[in-house]
């Protein structure tokens, strides 16, 4: 806990002593006269929806911005594309999946439970094909992780760009997986010793083919046919993906086709040129598959100015390591130059979204707020100064650099960096 007011100092010392604009809307809180306390309100004179109005629930009207949104100029059209997850407006750590970023290199198929079929072939004693019903019968199960596309943050290299964390660090999504581990399929085909590598594949027209590291593969792979409980959406791979705990997003095959075990990665129908990582100096690096530690405030942030007025604000965000545990996470609201730990909702779990949250009281002054996280490694999320002084400014890739909001003092915020 952090910020709290000084001794001696109450809340409501506080919002008595603040401007105009709070003192009044703190009396109608105090204030028992308010109508819609008072008086009965039109929902309560009526009868509500029966229980088969809407056999599968969608947020009320009322939330209807809480959407994934695509940003026109980024790509030359929508179906090689990719949209943002609405992290701004969301709480806790699950994303559900109406509202959980999409990248398709060719779109998002439609496929059929009946029409699936997995297989496994290459240096294996049996080469296998697997229906949808046979990956229901192998012992399951269940774990929340992460995905972040290398891209995110991308646009953030060269200087401060989108305004809101939706559009600056929404390519990432965190859900409860349910499914088979690729361990368990791979030792049923009988894996070849001499097999080193496997190359992926998805049922889509890219087919996003992809060289994965056996030991990867061996240690925490799964093939995922649920998502938070349900079956997956279309757009997240229906009805499987492949899930790669803590690396990139482009290695999580949707609508998995085809593993073949292989004793060398399969550069030449892979998209790796597309996925490497330029350098200060001039060079490129490749097989960049972790994600690093990174954390940004969701809120207040562009999207979400403060608009309560003065007084106690929670400051919140998430944070996520591809290495570990999230241990800890320091808020600071003067561009790094003093920091203070924030509260994390629960500990955190491995390649997994944390939530955490900073209880501030603002009065009106300009923040310039930053989140820094440190892993179970002990990592620390760097500044994008020391970020660009290996990395340069000519990446795409693997942005994870601590993120600052201007907040003003009318409660906008807006995307800047400091020095
Ligand atoms: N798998 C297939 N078959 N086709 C694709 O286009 N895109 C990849 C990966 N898996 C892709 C794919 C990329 S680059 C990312 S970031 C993730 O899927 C995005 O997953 P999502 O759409 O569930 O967010
Ligand atoms: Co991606």
């Amino acid at each position: 806990m952090s910020d709290k007011p000084q001794s001696g100092t109450t809340r409501r010392g506080f919002l008595a002593a603040s401007t105009a604009l709070v003192a009044s809307a703190t009396a109608a809180r105090a204030q028992t006269a308010d109508p819609l306390i008072t008086e009965i309100q039109p929902w309560a004179q009526g009868l509500g929806d029966g229980v088969d109005a809407t056999p599968y629930g969608l947020p009320i009207k009322y939330e209807s911005d809480v959407v994934r949104r695509n940003v026109s100029w980024l790509t030359a059209d929508v179906i090689s594309s990719i949209n943002f997850t609405p992290i701004h407006a969301l709480d806790g750590t699950i994303t559900p999946q109406g509202c959980a970023f999409e990248r398709h290199h060719s779109g998002a198929i439609e496929l059929r439970k009946d029409d699936y079929r997995l297989m496994i072939n290459g240096l294996v004693d049996q080469p296998l094909v697997f229906t949808y019903a046979d990956l229901e019968r192998f012992p399951r199960v269940t774990r929340t992780f992460f995905l972040e596309c290398a891209a995110n943050t991308g646009m953030e290299w060269a200087g401060a760009q989108l305004n809101g964390s939706q559009f600056t660090h929404g390519m990432i999504h965190n859900m409860e997986y349910t499914g088979v581990t690729l361990r368990t399929l791979l030792e049923e085909a009988g894996v070849k010793p001499t097999a080193t590598w496997l190359y992926v594949e998805g049922a889509d027209a890219s087919s996003n083919g992809r060289s994965l590291p056996m030991e990867k593969a061996l240690d925490d792979c799964m093939i995922a046919f649920k998502a938070n409980g349900e079956a997956l959406r279309m757009e997240h791979g229906y009805p499987v993906r492949l899930i790669v705990p803590g690396w990139e997003g482009n290695l999580w095959i949707k609508w998995l086709r085809r593993i073949e075990a292989t004793d060398a990665p399969v550069e030449s129908r892979e998209e790796t040129s597309k996925y490497t990582d330029t350098m200060a100096d001039g060079t490129s690096r490749k097989w960049t598959w972790v994600m690093d530690a990174k954390s940004v405030i969701t809120s207040p942030s562009p999207q979400m100015p403060i608009t309560h007025g003065h007084g106690p604000v929670v400051i919140t965000g998430l944070a996520w390591s591809g290495r570990g545990a999230i241990t800890g996470v320091d808020v600071s609201v003067d561009g790094g130059k003093n920091w203070k730990p924030a509260r994390l909702a629960a500990p955190g779990q491995e390649m997994a979204l944390t939530r955490f949250y900073f209880d501030h009281n603002w009065q009106g002054e300009e923040m310039l707020l930053q989140s820094r996280t440190t892993d179970s490694t002990g990592y620390v999320q760097p500044t994008k100064t020391q970020l660009r002084e290996v990395r340069g400014v000519n990446s795409v890739y693997h942005n994870n650099c601590i993120q600052t909001w201007w907040v003003k003092p009318n409660g906008e915020a807006e995307n800047v960096e400091v020095s």
